[in-house]
């Protein structure tokens, strides 16, 4: 009894990686939302940590090349034999032209990519669309965003597992939060396509929002790990626990004092929680599909119910389709098809 009090307020310790651990050998890493919070505490992890090219994926240049200098300037880093490459890519997730010209430049410019860490999300408290498509906000970066780059980015995993002889990984940032998603108690109807349901300002619930996203990436983590050899691309999502970052900053007024207060007491610093997205990107097959939960799989047991397995399928379908149809060829491309 007093243990469940304890661990419903205060999360479990995430013991420090092995010293051990180190991304040396040339290897490349791309993280988006690198400039802020877990994005850009996973990057100087993997920096301190040897990786040989980081690319930091962010949304404006002048804060990518600030988090750039500050790597650079870290102690454990500046002592580096060899120091990392480190390259500043722009890129709006919640643009569809934006994401796409992005995925076009990286398979253009970098010719190895060891680890795809999908890290950017935002959360909001107002139906809101993206600039470009009728698509929901929230629903555009946290998941379709990440889905597409997840295709369009495989090929290059793949080749370069094959060029290292050493797998290569695959993680998106989701988040624990899912439990609370409204799918389980609201299905959408069989009659309405998913994307359209989400997209509709009438079924839009504001405190169900970021939570149904998370699913959805859990999902489509699921299913793309169906087609992918974990001996060649691991593939997993990942949730670091709550974690002092800014990502409540957009929401209502009301939301973030009460956040703040919940995150004053029971909110993992950011080097901490950071631990998990690194533990994630060196995870080994075991985690293969699932979401990782701090070090742990962590299971939505929604997913496991034929009402979950039913909508998991549907996704997946309107999400392939989405992919062909912004970059024609990538689903066959990236061999996702049965
Ligand atoms: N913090 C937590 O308690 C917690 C718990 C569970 C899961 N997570 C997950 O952890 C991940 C990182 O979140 P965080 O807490 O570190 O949040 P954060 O401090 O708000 O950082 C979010 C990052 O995502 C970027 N981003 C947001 N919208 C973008 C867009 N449209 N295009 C490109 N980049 C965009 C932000 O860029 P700008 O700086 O340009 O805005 C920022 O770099 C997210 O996936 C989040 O859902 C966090």
């Amino acid at each position: 009894m007093a243990q469940d009090l304890w661990s419903g307020i205060f999360q479990a310790k995430v013991p420090p990686l092995p010293e051990s651990l180190s991304f040396v050998g040339g290897k490349t890493a791309l993280i988006t939302g690198a400039n802020a919070g877990l994005g850009r505490a996973a990057s100087l992890q993997l920096a301190q940590r040897q990786i040989s090219t980081l690319i930091l994926a962010v949304r404006t240049r002048k804060n990518g090349e600030a988090t750039k200098a500050d790597i650079l300037a870290d102690p454990i880093v500046a002592a580096l034999s060899t120091k990392p490459t480190i390259l500043v890519y722009e890129v709006d997730l919640g643009r569809p032209s934006s994401v796409a010209s992005f995925a076009s430049s990286i398979l253009a410019e970098i010719p190895t990519l060891n680890i795809l860490l999908l890290n950017a999300a935002m959360v909001i408290s107002t139906f809101k669309q993206s600039p470009e498509a009728e698509n929901e906000i929230m629903f555009q970066v946290n998941y379709i965003s990440n889905a597409i780059l997840s295709v369009r980015l495989l090929p290059l995993l793949r080749s370069t597992a094959e060029s290292c002889g050493q797998k290569s990984h695959l993680s998106i940032v989701g988040s624990r939060a899912q439990k609370h998603n409204d799918f389980i108690e609201h299905p959408i109807p069989d009659s309405m396509p998913i994307f359209a349901f989400l997209n509709d300002r009438k079924k839009f619930k504001v405190y169900k929002r970021y939570a149904d996203t998370k699913t959805l990436v859990s999902m489509f983590v699921r299913e793309l790990a169906k087609y992918v050899d974990p001996s060649v691309v691991t593939v997993n999502a990942v949730c670091p626990g709550m974690v002092k970052t800014t990502i409540n900053d957009k929401q209502a007024a009301w939301i973030r004092v009460f956040i703040a207060a919940v995150f004053a007491v029971r909110a993992r610093p950011v080097a901490v929680g950071a631990r998990t997205l690194i533990n994630a990107v060196a995870a080994g097959p075991e985690g293969h599909g699932q979401q990782m939960g701090d070090y742990q799989i962590w299971a939505n047991k929604f997913l496991e119910t034929e009402q979950g397995k039913k909508m998991q399928k549907r996704l997946w379908e309107e999400t392939l389709a989405l992919a062909e149809k912004e970059a024609p060829g990538s689903v066959q491309e990236a061999k996702l098809q049965a």
